[in-house]
């Protein structure tokens, strides 16, 4: 299991020792929200604020797309020094187009799901996938409640990704804490994003940590 820490709700004047004290605790991904205030009601950051923490960290910095037109953006972000990137199905018309420019660009190619979106939309695109991210709350915000159904949806994928005998990890996003992250782990998520979880209590290093046990 990886965890990887969202900075949303991170202290963004202090960014780098946030990434820095999660990174102690044990997380391997950095993971960074991009809102765009169409696709999701929120603003957040773009591609300048991607090529910062790049400097401040060794981590994968892990970009989670949630804007409109999200296949003009992808070489900005490349460029700036994303190492995941990750699309919405609702939000790009030619997925396979943005999916394949990820991989000549060389950066891992991920695609997501939100809460309301079947898994039928990966039939075609899957074994073209490094992640699936499974949204377990809806996008937008941080510290919003887990919802159940994500579970089943989780192990759905895991049961999909083996019979059809792909690499394709599974990430799930959105409500993550002490008291599911084992759940979600045994339905079979390889990486775990949590925001608040990490990030909410003032000691990142320390919750990082026990998030990462509390998953074993
Ligand atoms: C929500 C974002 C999440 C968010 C998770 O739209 O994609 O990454 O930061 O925050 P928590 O872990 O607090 O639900
Ligand atoms: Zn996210």
């Amino acid at each position: 299991m990886i965890l990887a820490p969202s900075i949303l709700s991170a202290d963004f004047a202090r960014l780098g020792e946030e990434i820095a004290a999660a990174e102690r605790g044990g997380a391997g991904v950095v993971h960074v929200d991009v809102m765009d205030g169409h696709f999701v009601p929120n603003l957040t950051i773009g591609p300048p604020v991607v090529k910062s923490i790049r400097r401040t960290t060794r981590l994968p910095l892990d970009c989670h797309l949630m804007i409109e037109d999200a296949d003009r953006y992808l070489d900005a972000f490349v460029d700036a020094g994303a190492d995941w990137i990750s699309l919405h199905v609702e939000a790009v018309p030619h997925l396979e187009r943005a999916v394949s420019h990820l991989g000549k660009r060389g950066v891992k190619r991920g695609v997501v799901l939100n809460p309301a979106t079947p898994l039928v939309t990966l039939e075609e695109i899957l074994p073209e996938l490094d992640y699936v991210l499974i949204m377990s709350v809806n996008p937008g915000f941080g510290g919003q409640s887990f919802l159940p159904a994500s579970l089943d949806k989780i192990r759905r994928l895991r049961a999909l990704v083996t019979a059809r005998g792909l690499p394709t990890r599974i990430e799930v996003d959105g409500g993550i804490g002490p008291d599911n992250i084992r759940a979600v782990v045994q339905a079979g998520v390889e990486i775990v994003v949590a925001g608040s979880a990490v990030f909410g209590g003032g000691d990142p290093e320390g919750a990082a940590r026990r998030l990462i046990e509390a998953a074993a």
